[in-house]
């Protein structure tokens, strides 16, 4: 079963000269892991927006085509009403987090709709529990470090127990260690409530390996759009110049000079050394 549907979605912010999104046709599963990608500009976080309804509801401009997100029609839904099923973790934490404590913030959803005392002190804490950050509920969320504030950010989001999570490139300001931490919590999560997750994200090196599916956007359209492993190992994924995990074009690359490595192309460096091992061993 589809959760987010669209069906040529064409947006023009207004005064905008052109669509920042055009034709935009997909359809993300129930529990899938989906990865979104393309070139600076090309209309990610833009699509992420009609995900939630912040467009239309909150940026005007110009809609066109039809968009589903949980069943329910988001042109004709409120955005309050479209946050029970889908959540959205913005690029920068800060936007996100302005109470005077961690659990505040993760309860602030929970309280305004009106959620029972005690079974918001369970979905609180079950929350900062399965982020990582339960030790640190009664810190001011602005004393935290950055990963720890996206942790913040990814359990207030989390409380709401929505069918669906968007996280709009979560990662951009940390290093590489504070990323793939918080790539795994959201995997993790992925797999162990079924809980559908969309990750806009350019460094495919971290993330091609946890994607079922891919798609990749570029000028505004949907370029590419399928299994993951197809997609990153295809000629027109390259060309793009989406950053192909090294893995995979390490492999490619000795495919090319005749050399193969089993026949399931690799999408990150843990599996190129599984691969590797494996020949060895023969
Ligand atoms: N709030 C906005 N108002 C007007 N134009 C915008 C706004 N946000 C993004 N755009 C434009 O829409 C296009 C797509 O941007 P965006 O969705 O942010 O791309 P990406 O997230 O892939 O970098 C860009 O040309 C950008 O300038
Ligand atoms: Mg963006």
């Amino acid at each position: 079963m589809a959760v987010i549907e669209t069906k040529t979605l064409t947006y023009t912010y207004p005064g905008g000269a052109k669509p920042s999104i055009r034709d935009v046709s997909i359809k993300i599963e129930k529990g899938e892991f989906v990865l979104i990608t393309g070139p600076s500009g090309c209309g990610k976080t833009t699509l992420c927006r009609c995900f939630n309804g912040l467009i239309p509801h909150f940026y005007q401009g110009e809609l066109k085509g039809e968009i589903t997100v949980a069943g329910l029609n988001v042109v004709e839904h409120p955005t309050h009403e479209l946050a029970t099923h889908v959540g959205l973790v913005f690029q920068n934490p800060e936007n996100q987090l302005f109470a005077l404590s961690v659990e505040k913030d993760v309860a602030f959803g929970l309280e305004n709709l009106g959620v029972p005392r005690d079974e918001m002190h369970k979905r609180v804490d079950w929350a900062l529990k399965l982020t990582g950050i339960y030790d640190l509920r009664e810190r001011a969320p602005h004393e935290l470090s950055g990963g720890q504030q996206q942790r913040a950010a990814i359990a207030s989001v989390l409380a709401m127990q929505p069918e669906v999570i968007v996280l709009d490139e979560p990662t951009s300001f940390l290093d590489p260690l504070g990323a793939k931490k918080i790539f795994e919590v959201i995997y993790e999560l992925n797999r162990n409530t079924g809980i559908t997750i969309v990750l806009v994200e350019h460094r495919l090196d971290l993330t091609a390996k946890y994607a079922d599916h891919i798609i990749i956007m570029d000028d505004g359209k949907v370029v590419l759009d399928g299994e993951s492993r197809e997609i990153l190992s295809s000629e027109e994924a390259r060309l793009i110049g989406v950053g192909i995990p090294k893995a995979t074009r390490l492999y490619q690359i000795l495919q090319k000079d005749g050399i193969k490595l089993g026949n399931a192309v690799p999408l990150s460096s843990d599996e190129m050394a599984a691969l590797l091992r494996e020949v060895l061993k023969a």
